[in-house]
């Protein structure tokens, strides 16, 4: 984090900080950086991020850097989506890159160390004017928010609201310690999951002990937010987001078919107004959510599935379909995703390429590792 002197403080005249929804046309938005991400400790409810063929991985180099060479790819991606972007006439900013994740931090309810990846979709929330500082669930996380705070901070000062969601202890009793870890070994998205698996019978690793959640597993319709109780999200988060929000918003709880929820921006995903993606392997298991969808008209897609050849530690392949759209019928994709490029011409919408495909080891697509700060528009309703 860098600390700044102090100076002239301009009077804003119109907010800097302004979305209400994934689609409309995008005017500023922060891309990650990926500088001093680490291994995090493989503590048991951080096996809800870390697939099992890398647990042995994970637990001997806890809170070292990653390979350098998997970094510089993934720097790579992010300066690549960067130039993509501001081609394409969006304001870009960017954090700094912490040099403190390797180091061990107590609070008086537990020790870890840090992760600090680019995924800012993960733990910032805008909606409208206003950034929430979401609490998030996992230790390594804890202060993963102070990365961005000279950005927040500039936001404030450009006429932003501000806020951080109240933190939890992510002390151990938030955790479920009789969680089956066999079910924390399937493949995120795998379709022929068993039908006892935690997350379909309503055990999540997180307990409702307190509030937490991840901003990644929220998604902005206008007046209408869709989230899903995740591994990382639980209900006393989603009812804190919902109360703070007031009589303006309308959240709306859906569930999927997922053995392993975390972050829904893999499983839902709008393309636009009135079209929004669905993972075939995590269908939407809430007939209130295709009502609301199907009855105000809305198109609803199956995405194909991820080809790009990557590493994936922390994610599935569906992160081909983890879409950041920058309004007009414009969406940015991987290049490698030459089914997802298919799907999106066929639809009339004009796919913008970026090689990203490195950045996919550390667990986030080009939706994750941004946070749309503007896009033109206002608060609409969309389902009435
Ligand atoms: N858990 C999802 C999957 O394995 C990836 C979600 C990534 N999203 C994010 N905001 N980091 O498919």
């Amino acid at each position: 984090m860098k600390i700044e002197d102090a100076r002239d403080i301009d009077t804003p005249v119109a907010s800097a900080v302004s979305s209400y929804n994934e689609w409309d046309p995008l005017e500023e938005v922060i891309v990650g950086t990926i500088g001093g991400v680490t291994i995090p400790p493989l503590t048991r409810e951080m096996k809800v991020m870390v697939r099992r063929d890398y647990w042995d991985f994970y637990r001997k180099h806890a809170g070292e850097p990653y390979p350098e060479e998997l970094v510089k790819g993934a720097a790579r991606a992010l300066d690549n989506l960067q130039k993509v972007l501001e081609d394409e006439g969006v304001a870009v900013t960017r954090p700094d890159p912490v040099d403190y994740a390797a180091t061990r931090f107590r609070t008086p309810h537990f020790e870890s160390t840090g992760f600090f990846n680019a995924d800012v979709r993960d733990v910032l929330l805008v909606v409208g004017d206003e950034i929430i500082e979401a609490p998030m669930a996992l230790p390594p996380r804890y202060f993963e928010h102070f990365k961005y705070r000279s950005l927040l901070q500039r936001y404030f000062e450009r006429g932003g609201r501000w806020t951080a969601a109240p933190k939890c202890t992510m002390g151990q009793w938030m955790y479920d310690q009789d969680y089956p870890e066999e079910h924390l070994a399937y493949f995120r998205g795998d379709p022929d999951i068993p039908d006892d698996v935690g997350p379909l019978v309503g055990q999540y690793m997180t307990k409702e002990v307190e509030p937490c959640f991840d901003a990644a597993d929220f998604v902005r319709f206008g007046r209408d937010i869709i989230v899903q109780r995740s591994q990382v999200t639980n209900e006393l988060g989603i009812r804190w987001l919902e109360r703070h929000l007031g009589a303006e918003y309308r959240i709306h709880r859906a569930r999927f078919r997922s053995s392993g929820p975390v972050h829904i921006d893999t499983t839902w995903v709008p393309l636009g107004e009135g079209r929004v993606l669905t993972c075939p392997a995590r269908p939407c298991l809430s007939p209130e959510i295709m009502d609301m969808f199907q009855r105000a008209g809305w198109e609803i897609h199956e995405a194909p599935e991820g080809v790009a050849p990557a590493e994936f530690q922390l994610s599935s392949r569906w992160l081909s379909m983890n879409l950041l759209v920058i309004g007009d019928e414009r969406v940015v994709v991987d290049k490698h995703e030459e089914p997802t490029i298919k799907m999106l011409k066929s639809l009339g919408i004009k796919p913008v390429l970026v090689d990203f495909k490195d950045h996919y080891v550390f667990g986030g697509g080009l939706h994750c590792a941004t946070l749309d700060v503007r896009r033109r528009g206002g608060l609409k309703s969309y389902f009435d």
